[in-house]
């Protein structure tokens, strides 16, 4: 267990390390962000940052040498960056995890291994491989990029082989993967974190909506039968402990249509839509993070109220700020990002209800 006063590096600027840093602040540890820019959001809130690109030897044995453990709120740090920062300081979660998170075909590959299931999927080393999926998979199907993809991102729609040839030149980079579409009921995801004594706690179920590829909405608890959440924690749970996770995971799944829980994806940091464990839970997404990576016991992840998160994407995102901040009972959070850019996260909102008073499906304003 690392005492008080320790120092926890955190590499990426972002927003996920600037609320990992506020966690990591209230339990009396120092931070110490590695961003390649100056005054990140992160930074604005902790102890020092170390400013250098992510393969920058000299900036990553500087940083390393600064702190007592490392963690990431960034997932593409290459492969010798990590490399590197292991041979200095401990790294949870470990490069291992991060690297089957990077890479599409490594990560479903995992997964169903460890008789995890998903949806169909073929990797594409060329375009060959490509028409064979429009046979195996049929048309229409997803053709994403294997590494670097985020927010919808790196992916298209094929929906026949004229279009195939195009969207297979213009996605970037290669090796490819090609998805069966998988008609879904909903989007859940569940938040699981670990530590190195292997306790292990999930938040409840998140049910999400994403608009233009990036997340909306999350609904919490997610409006499913009680069985699904059992069984899509239980989920959560075996793919925790099959990774050895240290750290915390967000687990991105769909419902298909036939009510089989498939995982889409996995993230092994804090994700988007636990937000709302912020201010619906004791402690929340990026207190467990740093409990597990600080070596801290793992209480149970309780909610004590049903919430409705809505991101605040680019310049209409700030247009409703002053409104929430005149608006009882809505609670804000913004980032301290400069330029609202379309498409970027600047912020997000919560609404909360007593417990199991969440507003059903239908015919309900959320904000
Ligand atoms: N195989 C699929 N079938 C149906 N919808 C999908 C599939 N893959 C992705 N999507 C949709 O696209 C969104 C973004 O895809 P995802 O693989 O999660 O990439 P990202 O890394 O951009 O989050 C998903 O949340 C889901 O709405
Ligand atoms: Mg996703």
């Amino acid at each position: 267990m690392f005492p008080p006063n320790s120092t926890l590096g955190i590499i990426g600027g972002g927003q996920l390390g600037r609320m990992s840093a506020i966690a990591a602040a209230r339990l009396g540890f120092r931070t110490h962000i590695f961003s390649n820019v100056s005054c990140a959001p992160a930074s604005q809130v902790a102890n020092e940052t170390t400013v250098g690109s992510y393969d920058n030897p000299e900036a990553i044995d500087r940083f390393a040498k600064a702190v007592d453990v490392i963690t990431f709120e960034f997932e593409n740090i290459s492969a010798d960056g990590l490399d590197r920062l292991a041979s200095l300081k401990p790294v949870h979660p470990s490069g291992e995890i991060l690297r089957t998170s990077q890479d599409r075909i490594i990560e479903k590959s995992f997964l169903n291994q460890h008789g995890i299931p998903t949806t169909s999927w073929l990797p594409i080393y060329n375009i060959n491989d490509a028409l064979r999926a429009g046979d195996t998979l049929s048309f229409p199907f997803l053709l994403k990029t294997t590494r670097l993809g985020y927010d919808g991102k790196g992916q298209a729609i094929v929906h026949n082989t004229d279009e195939l040839n195009k969207i297979f030149n213009t996605l970037d980079p290669h090796p490819l993967i090609a998805e069966k579409i998988v008609n879904f009921n909903c989007e859940i995801s569940v938040m699981v974190a670990r530590n190195k004594l292997g306790q292990v706690t999930t938040f409840d179920v998140t049910e999400n909506q994403h608009k233009n590829g990036i997340l909306d909405l999350s609904f919490a608890p997610a409006r499913i039968d009680i069985d699904l959440q059992k069984e899509a924690k239980t989920l959560a749970i075996h793919i925790a402990n099959s990774l050895k996770l240290i750290g915390i995971l967000g687990i991105e799944m769909f419902i298909a249509d036939n009510g089989q829980i498939l995982i889409n994806e996995i993230a092994p940091r804090p994700h988007n839509s636990g937000h709302w464990t912020l201010d619906a839970c004791p402690i929340n997404q990026f207190e467990m993070h740093v409990r597990a990576v600080m070596g801290l016991p793992l209480p149970n992840a309780i909610r004590h109220s049903d919430a409705v998160m809505k991101n605040l994407i680019g310049p209409q995102g700030m247009r409703v700020w002053d409104s929430i901040l005149s608006t009882q009972g809505l609670i804000g959070h913004l980032y301290g990002k400069k330029i609202a850019k379309s498409g970027r996260k600047m912020g997000h909102v919560t609404k909360l209800y007593p417990l199991h008073t969440l507003p059903g499906k239908y015919g309900s304003e959320y904000f």
